[in-house]
């Protein structure tokens, strides 16, 4: 078997377990803290973080993780698996079926492959450089809406809208009398493979962190959708805004954003 075979293999079996495990303690949790103001982390976070990090670790005792829950620890590989254990902690906790496990693992600095596993659907999207991206095996491919006056958009909030919520609301606001509909669903991951699967046309989030969207900005750019951050650069996983869509109504988003950034500067 091929190196990257492998990875996707231990990829996708660190997913499912994960999965297994969000599904058996859903709706009876205990153990919910906050690292912020509204930041939930839960027992299930950390028991999904120990198994895919066992899982990594026994098939790369080498590689890097960096996982949502822990302090990152360098060894300096130039392997690198980016983590989320469960995206869409405070749906999780509230029993609202949105949510999953996201995997990404970058090479020498390139995100390389993606996994992400929502137990609930038990939709599996994977997505490897150059190699397109899937869901449950069948190739997905992001929409052909051309027109961001005909687009239905999601998109998320950062944990600090008690101090910043006014900012964020401006591009909503925006974005929502220019757009068919917007949704805010709770999870960026997912919000990121909805796009790579045609069923939203866009996305925009500022202060993401790289676990949200490690996986899900790889699956966009495989379905063949475009994915920047608010200056129209390549996206950064390290980055903290993005804009990921469908590529035909990407300026038309930019756009939007640019505008909205510069009344605000
Ligand atoms: C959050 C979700 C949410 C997004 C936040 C993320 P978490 O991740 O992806 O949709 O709006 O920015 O932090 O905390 O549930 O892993
Ligand atoms: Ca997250
Ligand atoms: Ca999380």
């Amino acid at each position: 078997m091929r190196n990257k075979d492998r990875y996707l293999e231990v990829a996708i079996a660190a997913a499912k377990e994960a999965g297994r495990i969000q599904r058996l303690h859903l709706g009876h949790l205990h153990g919910v803290e906050y690292k912020g103001e509204i930041d939930p982390v839960s027992e299930a976070d950390k028991l999904c973080e120990k198994a895919i990090s066992q899982i990594v670790l026994d098939a790369y005792p080498d590689h890097d993780l960096l996982t949502e829950e822990s302090p990152f620890k360098a060894k300096g590989s130039p392997f690198k698996w980016v983590i989320d254990p469960i995206d869409g902690t405070t749906n999780y906790i509230h029993g609202f079926p949105f949510f999953c496990v996201s995997i990404g693992l970058e090479i020498e600095g390139e995100m390389t492959l993606g996994v992400v596993y929502d137990p609930l659907f038990n939709d599996l999207f994977q997505a490897e450089i150059g190699k397109g991206a899937f869901l449950n095996g069948n190739r997905i491919l992001v929409s052909k809406t051309k027109e961001l006056d005909r687009s239905f958009l999601t998109t998320g909030f950062p944990y600090d809208v008690r101090e910043h919520g006014d900012y964020y609301l401006r591009f909503f606001r925006e974005f929502m009398i220019k757009s068919v509909a917007i949704r805010r669903p709770g999870s960026a991951a997912l919000d990121l493979c909805y796009v790579a699967a045609g069923r939203f046309d866009g996305y925009w989030e500022l202060k993401i962190h790289s676990w949200d969207v490690a996986a899900g900005s790889l699956m966009v750019a495989e379905a063949g959708g475009m994915v920047t951050d608010f200056q129209n650069r390549p996206y950064n996983i390290y980055g903290e805004e993005i804009i990921a869509s469908n590529g035909l109504i990407h300026q038309e988003m930019l756009q939007v954003i640019q505008e909205v950034s510069k009344k605000n500067a």
